[in-house]
């Protein structure tokens, strides 16, 4: 993705692409008040929202981001009034094909000083041109801005957004077809709740006509200033929709008391406490260790990658979303913080020539994302040879453990941490009981997360989940002179960060079933030999053992399973006849073991992936707006695995 090519007319924002304007130049801002807000009736919708609850705008064509600074300056000032409950959220999602780069949005804010906050809000966390779902929560959580980078056909088709007001905002209906047609139109209604309501400054024939057939009553009203005629409608009668196969169907959750019980104190656990706890819920964190990040997530170090790919571009987008995401959310952990212990100064990652190239062609990397290094601008401590290297400028390395710690931090009082070691759960009337080894009950819960790595089988529930326990050891290398020629964090089939307190951490081996827990010399050798082919010369080994040894959960098809747990048994009854490919109708949705979640298998990149997650996960549990496509969830659902088997023929 490449950001939009902008002409500055008379001060305004004019795109030569479409030959048209981002906003009317005679009052663009009053217009979009007018027509948008006004139109919307947002301020009496917003005042009858009760507490907890939450209000879901959609924007088609997110532009300059005005429409957006004007909506949330209104949220804020009603909500300083005391006119919204103080724990109501508004989730803003916004579709766009070619992101206006920060720079022109910069100067499109000086227009108007008494926004700057809410502009330098939007710019503080507006994220690279990357095709995909960009979710980011501002003032703290009150607001989620979702930035679906990408044409409008695909985030519709691949989203269920239950809006309760839309903004139908492209370039004029006459030169921007792509964004205003019957199909859009279908999808808009698709994607709407019953009641929701709709506004645009356009009153052309074919739009009317096209929303009228979509199911919306449509009225015209007088336009803005010399504007004759708009468009506002609203969604009476909303037709019953499939928006997903049945056995992807998300589980309908009740969360009326907001509180959960999430086993392990890794980077999954604390991610998903944090996500929960920026919606106002209380969480306690189990593990059988006194401080957290006892086991995988306890490395001294380890980086921040995402996993790139060629030609499976769910994987690509939802790491290259996770990464982005995750590097925001290190950036605010580590503000407060004095020391550091996360380094955003990019890594180099070095794969076999022409490798780097097609990453790059098939994801439409942006240069800002991921930059193919050439000639002098590749390290010279870098054996190239037949090897291209690139800069992945937003990624960088970290401490898990000091993240686990800092995770605990920000949560506050809304975290309590117990050590036991779980031996049993139990649903049972009350909800979900967890069990020590007396088989005493330690907790009840009505929401349960399960995030205890490589343990996850323990349970019977869980027994069926194909998840591996993969060791791996990494090694520390006391830094010498020449060491730190190295300057940042390099990735290849190996890693290796930069010098840091007088040490390098390298990693890691990967030995699938080996359950030994102490250091290996063969398997120090293996890093360090793997270290020597790609910087070669660079390092001295160690004298003596030195490293940690650490078991990554690893699922069948090595991506995460992140979702609510589902009925087996249901599962097999309901869905035994799916090898006969009958159509999705004639089947019932799936059934789940109710509050019951998993955030697990984030095998090599539990960094990197662990914060999406969790966000994922929490909107799934509080029903919010989630922040990644369908394709993703279902690629994501612990369901995925029974649901292939199913469709093999095979019994569960
Ligand atoms: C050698 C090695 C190098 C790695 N390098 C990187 C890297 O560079 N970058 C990267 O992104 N990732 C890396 N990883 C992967 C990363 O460490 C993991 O993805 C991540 O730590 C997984 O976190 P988790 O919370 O799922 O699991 P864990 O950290 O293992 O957390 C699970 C927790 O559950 C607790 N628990 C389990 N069962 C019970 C029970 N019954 N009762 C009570 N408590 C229980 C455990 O005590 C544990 O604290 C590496 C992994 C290894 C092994
Ligand atoms: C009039 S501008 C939007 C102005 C914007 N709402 C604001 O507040 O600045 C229309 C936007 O729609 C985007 N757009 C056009 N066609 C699109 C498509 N097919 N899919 C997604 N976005 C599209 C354009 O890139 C442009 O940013």
């Amino acid at each position: 993705m490449k950001y939009a090519e902008i002409e500055w007319r008379d001060g305004q924002p004019y795109s030569p692409g479409y030959d048209d304007i981002y906003f009317s130049a005679a009052g663009g801002r009053e217009e979009s008040e007018y027509v948008f807000l006004g139109y919307n009736n947002l301020a009496t919708r917003w005042h009858e929202l009760v507490a907890g609850e939450h209000f879901v705008i959609a924007e088609t064509g997110f532009g300059t981001g005005l429409n957006f600074v004007l909506t949330l300056q209104a949220w804020q000032e009603h909500k300083a009034a005391g006119h919204i409950p103080a724990d109501a959220r508004l989730h803003y999602i916004a579709i766009e094909k070619h992101p206006v780069s920060p720079e022109d949005i910069q100067r499109v804010a000086t227009s108007w000083p008494d926004l700057a906050d809410c502009f330098d809000e939007l710019l503080s966390v507006y994220p690279l041109p990357v095709e995909g779902d960009h979710c980011r929560s501002l003032l703290g959580g009150a607001v989620y801005l979702h930035l679906k980078f990408m044409d409008i056909i695909d985030a519709l088709e691949q989203s269920h957004l239950l809006a309760d007001a839309w903004y139908l905002d492209g370039f004029g209906p006459d030169r921007n077809a792509d964004i205003w047609n019957e199909r859009v139109f279908e999808l808009v209604e698709k994607n709407s709740r019953q009641g929701a309501t709709l506004a645009t400054y356009t009153a052309a024939g074919f739009v009317r006509r096209g929303l009228q057939l979509a199911g919306f009553t449509v009225s015209k009203v007088k336009g803005h200033g010399k504007k004759r005629e708009m468009i506002t409608a609203v969604l009476s009668n909303k037709k019953p929709v499939q928006n997903r196969a049945p056995w992807y169907e998300l589980e309908k959750t009740d969360c009326h008391n907001r509180q959960a019980v999430i086993l392990g104190a890794g980077l999954a656990g604390l991610t998903t406490a944090w996500s929960l706890v920026q919606r106002g819920w209380q969480v306690t964190v189990i593990d059988r260790h006194k401080d957290v990040a006892e086991e995988t997530s306890g490395n001294p170090a380890g980086l921040l990658m995402p996993r790139l790919s060629i030609d499976n571009k769910a994987d690509a987008q939802f790491y290259s979303s996770a990464l982005l995401y995750a590097a925001h959310c290190l950036d605010q952990l580590q503000k407060s913080e004095e020391e550091r212990f996360w380094f955003h100064e990019g890594v180099y990652s070095i794969f076999k020539t022409g490798k780097t190239e097609k990453i790059i062609e098939s994801n439409g990397y942006p240069e800002q994302f991921m930059q193919l290094l050439t000639g002098s601008d590749i390290p010279d401590v870098i054996n190239a040879a037949n090897a291209s290297v690139s800069l992945l400028k937003e990624a960088g390395w970290a401490s898990p453990k000091r993240i686990c710690e800092q995770l605990v931090k920000v949560c506050g009082e809304a975290l309590t941490l117990i050590e036991k070691n779980v031996n049993d759960i139990q649903k049972i009337e009350q909800g979900w009981q967890l069990l020590d080894e007396q088989g005493r009950s330690i907790i009840l819960t009505d929401v349960l997360v399960l995030a205890n790595g490589v343990a996850i089988n323990q349970f019977e529930q869980l027994a069926w989940l194909p998840v591996l326990s993969v060791r791996g050891q990494v090694t520390e290398i006391p830094a010498t002179e020449k060491s730190t020629m190295l300057n940042r964090a390099v990735s290849f089939d190996a890693y290796v960060t930069p010098a840091h307190n007088g040490k390098h951490i390298a990693g890691a081996s990967y030995h699938v079933g080996d359950n030994n827990t102490a250091l290996t010399q063969a398997e120090q050798d293996e890093n360090m030999q793997r270290l020597e082919q790609c910087l070669p010369g660079l390092f001295t080994p160690p004298g003596k053992l030195n490293g940690r040894v650490g078991f990554r959960a690893v699922s069948e098809d090595r991506v995460p399973i992140i979702g609510a747990v589902p009925n087996k048994q249901q599962f097999q009854q309901d869905y035994i006849e799916l090898h006969h490919g009958r159509p999705n109708a004639q089947y019932p949705g799936a059934s789940y073991l109710s509050g019951l979640y998993v955030n697990v298998a984030h095998g090599s990149r539990g960094i990197c992936s662990s914060f999406l997650s969790a966000e994922i996960l929490a909107s799934m549990i509080v029903n919010e707006p989630l922040p990644v496509n369908k394709v993703i969830i279902d690629q994501l659902s612990p369901a995925r695995f029974l649901v292939r088997k199913l469709r093999r023929g095979e019994s569960l």
